[in-house]
């Protein structure tokens, strides 16, 4: 008998290096996910090539990203982990569905607006394709819960109607989605300018997942701060500070009253070093497994081939229904 668990389909880019933001916002609540959940996470090496990919580091860090995710807390057995590109029905069902998407409705959306001026050189048509592709991952696993961050609710909210207006033309093929937004940890600011996210195109304010631990205490003693020498919570008047006091609470457990105590009469220098070396600490298992995972070729192969046959049998099943419900002839 299939489990009776709600599904969860997240696709996450292998686009840029992972950072403490994503980490501390996000990564760490899916693991909490994994046993209420039939959770599905999806390497969407197919969307990173709608702008320009170097291959080899494309390559690399689809593989890395992999690596982090198990080392993070990830059960490759409890989830199923995979690579975009690895199961074709991805492409073919977003064939199908373009079919049944406006012209004018991707035209409204905003992400593509956005990209198509930052990259006003290269406005593919893949470029405004991109939420079809994204609706066909979603759908192919009769996905119930998709977590998402605000930039991606549009693209959810066209996922469901596409969906909706396949169902009514053909009778009930695709569970309609709903976007999740996790129980978030922190929201993690920028180090160099803290009213801005952490983000990982800001490489002075952003602290990488594997950054070598030298690196990471040079920028937190750069840290921005401000001119009171006092710290305490006050995220309006001081969004540098409370950025540092929430980091080493989400590194540490301690609570912010605890931090205000501990760093009380004491300058801003030794606060800030010992926000580092928390941090240090926080990530120096996570690194030192993520090198063994990717020291380990083999494995990780093993994971992300499993990951895809699993994948294919559900996703194998929703395009077959597809195929026949739009009248193709059964090969
Ligand atoms: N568009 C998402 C992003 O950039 C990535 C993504 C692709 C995705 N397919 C998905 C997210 C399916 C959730 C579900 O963040």
């Amino acid at each position: 008998m299939e489990n009776q668990k709600k599904r969860i389909f997240s696709g996450i880019q292998p686009s840029g290096e992972l950072t403490l933001g994503s980490y501390m916002g996000a990564i760490k609540s899916w693991v909490n996910l994994q046993d209420q959940y039939e959770c599905v996470y999806c390497i969407v090496d197919m969307h990173a090539i709608t702008v320009r990919q170097v291959p080899a580091d494309l390559r690399r860090r689809a593989l890395e990203q992999l690596a982090q995710y198990i080392a993070c807390g990830l059960d490759p057995e409890k989830n199923i982990m995979f690579i975009q590109s690895h199961v074709p029905q991805h492409a073919e069902l977003s064939w199908v569905l373009s079919c049944y998407t406006q012209f004018g409705e991707l035209s409204r959306m905003t992400q593509f607006k956005q990209k198509s001026q930052q990259h006003a050189d290269n406005i593919t048509a893949g470029l405004f394709t991109y939420p079809v592709l994204m609706a066909a991952d979603i759908l192919l696993y009769q996905t119930d819960l998709v977590p998402v961050g605000a930039d991606q609710k549009q693209h959810v909210e066209i996922c469901r109607d596409i969906a909706q207006r396949f169902n009514g033309v053909y009778s009930e093929t695709f569970t309609l989605p709903e976007p999740f937004i996790p129980k978030m940890g922190a929201r993690v600011m920028s180090l160099a300018s803290p009213e801005n996210k952490m983000s990982k195109s800001d490489p002075g304010g952003c602290v990488y997942l594997l950054e070598k631990p030298e690196d990471i205490l040079r920028k937190f003693k750069k840290a921005v701060t401000d001119s009171e020498a006092a710290v305490r919570f006050d995220p309006a008047g001081k969004p540098g500070v409370s950025n540092l006091m929430q980091i080493y609470a989400a590194a540490t457990g301690k609570s912010l009253e605890d931090i205000e105590a501990e760093f009380d009469g004491q300058g801003y220098g030794i606060f800030k070093e010992t926000v580092g070396e928390a941090v240090v600490e926080l990530l120096r298992p996570f690194r030192e497994e993520t090198q063994r995972l990717l020291a380990d070729k083999a494995y990780l192969e093993g994971v992300y081939r499993q990951g895809a046959e699993r994948a294919s049998r559900i996703a194998g099943r929703t395009l077959s229904k597809v195929y026949k419900k739009v009248g193709f002839l059964p090969r």
